[in-house]
């Protein structure tokens, strides 16, 4: 029936994505990028379609086409990036130099290998906990517009909010911020996103990765640090299965004797939001001065996906519902190990570095 140009829009969308999704090589994508997202895309040519409609259509279909551009468009940078990537490590491998004529014969055998250093190890024991419990591993950039560190997740510029985050915002001179990312929670974003485009829904995810912050590094903080995002879009989500979540995790990773609480908070992407906390490493819980003699220790934030957020991506919080939180995996690495101070963590003092492997 309907005669709008734009009436398999989302069908070209996910034919778009399963194209861009389907390249190989950076060679392939410089030579499909202008049928992708350039001139001769199908995108372009519905854009030319819109000037035959009513201005009120034309408004509407214009916003709508606008969308799926973008979608189409950061998926294409997410795979030029993740092609470089590979690009990178399979030149590495090749240009890789055989010194086995080279070493004089008299060296003492093993050589030392090295090992990942603390903050890999934590991240991997947490995605072992979170992939144990049915959830899967994704991540994003670390290098973010404005619109997704911020905007996408209800934080208007301008808002109090952002001064949640002392933000190292980059001046490229294009049309849009760009931010080192200060949080996990973009990732959310990315990934509903694609789930709207390709139908996936439900999200079962953990995020982890590098986040940065203009802070001045001191015994528990650091201008480049790490955290992992959770992130749960399914039917029929409820807070008791948030604090589940977050009860199973603690122990699982600190221990039985370890439990969790949750206390109000506010974050402008989460309604209710909630602070998350542990019984304190240090004492047990009887109190000391870690903890401040509360017997508990911050560790991440969490709440329910705000209905803003949901609407930001296009999916529908009549029918979907869900919850995020996001924590520290250095905060992890100090709490687990009982680290006085996070900048070991940075510092590549071997004498450090061996103790864990
Ligand atoms: N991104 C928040 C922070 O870094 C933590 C958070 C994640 C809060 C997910 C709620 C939900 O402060």
């Amino acid at each position: 029936m309907s005669t709008s140009p734009l009436a398999d829009l989302a069908q070209q969308t996910t034919e778009l994505l399963a194209a861009i999704a389907a390249l190989s090589t950076l060679d392939a994508l410089r030579d499909a990028e202008a049928s992708l997202t350039g001139k001769r895309s199908p995108l372009a040519a519905l854009q030319k379609s819109l000037g035959a409609l009513e201005p009120a259509t034309r408004k509407t279909a214009g916003a709508e086409l606008q969308e799926a551009r973008r979608i189409v468009e950061t998926a294409l940078e997410e795979r030029r990036a993740d092609l470089r990537r590979e690009a990178r490590r399979s030149s590495l491998e090749t240009d890789r130099l055989d010194l086995g004529d080279v070493i004089p014969s008299d060296v003492h055998w093993p050589l030392a290998a090295g090992h990942p250093g603390l903050v890999s190890l934590t991240q991997r024991e947490l995605e072992d906990v979170f992939v144990g419990m049915g959830f899967t591993v994704a991540d994003g950039p670390e290098v973010e517009s404005d619109w997704y560190n911020f905007e996408a997740l209800n934080i208007p510029p301008a808002h109090p909010a952002r001064g949640l985050w002392d933000t190292f915002y980059i001046d490229l001179g294009e049309p849009e911020t760009v931010v080192l990312r200060t949080h996990t929670s973009p990732t959310q974003i990315h990934l509903m996103e694609r789930a709207v485009a390709t139908d996936s829904l439900p999200i079962h995810s953990v995020m982890p990765g590098r986040c940065f912050r203009r802070d001045t590094p001191d015994a528990s903080h650091l201008y480049s640090f790490h955290q992992i995002e959770g992130l749960v879009v399914d039917r029929g989500i409820t807070f008791g299965d948030l604090a589940g979540v977050i009860e199973t995790f603690t122990r699982a990773y600190f221990g039985p004797d370890i439990s969790s609480r949750l206390r109000p908070g506010y974050f402008p992407f989460t309604e209710p939001s909630a602070e998350f906390e542990v019984t304190c490493t240090i004492c047990r819980g009887a109190g000391c001065r870690t903890c401040s003699s509360t017997g508990w220790l911050e560790l991440g934030g969490c709440g329910m996906l705000d209905p803003a957020v949901l609407a930001a991506v296009g999916i529908d919080g009549e029918q979907w519902s869900g919850f995020a939180f996001g924590f520290g995996i250095d905060r992890c690495a100090q709490m687990r190990h009982e680290l006085s101070d996070m900048r070991a963590l940075i510092e590549n003092d071997v004498r450090f570095l061996g103790q864990f492997s």
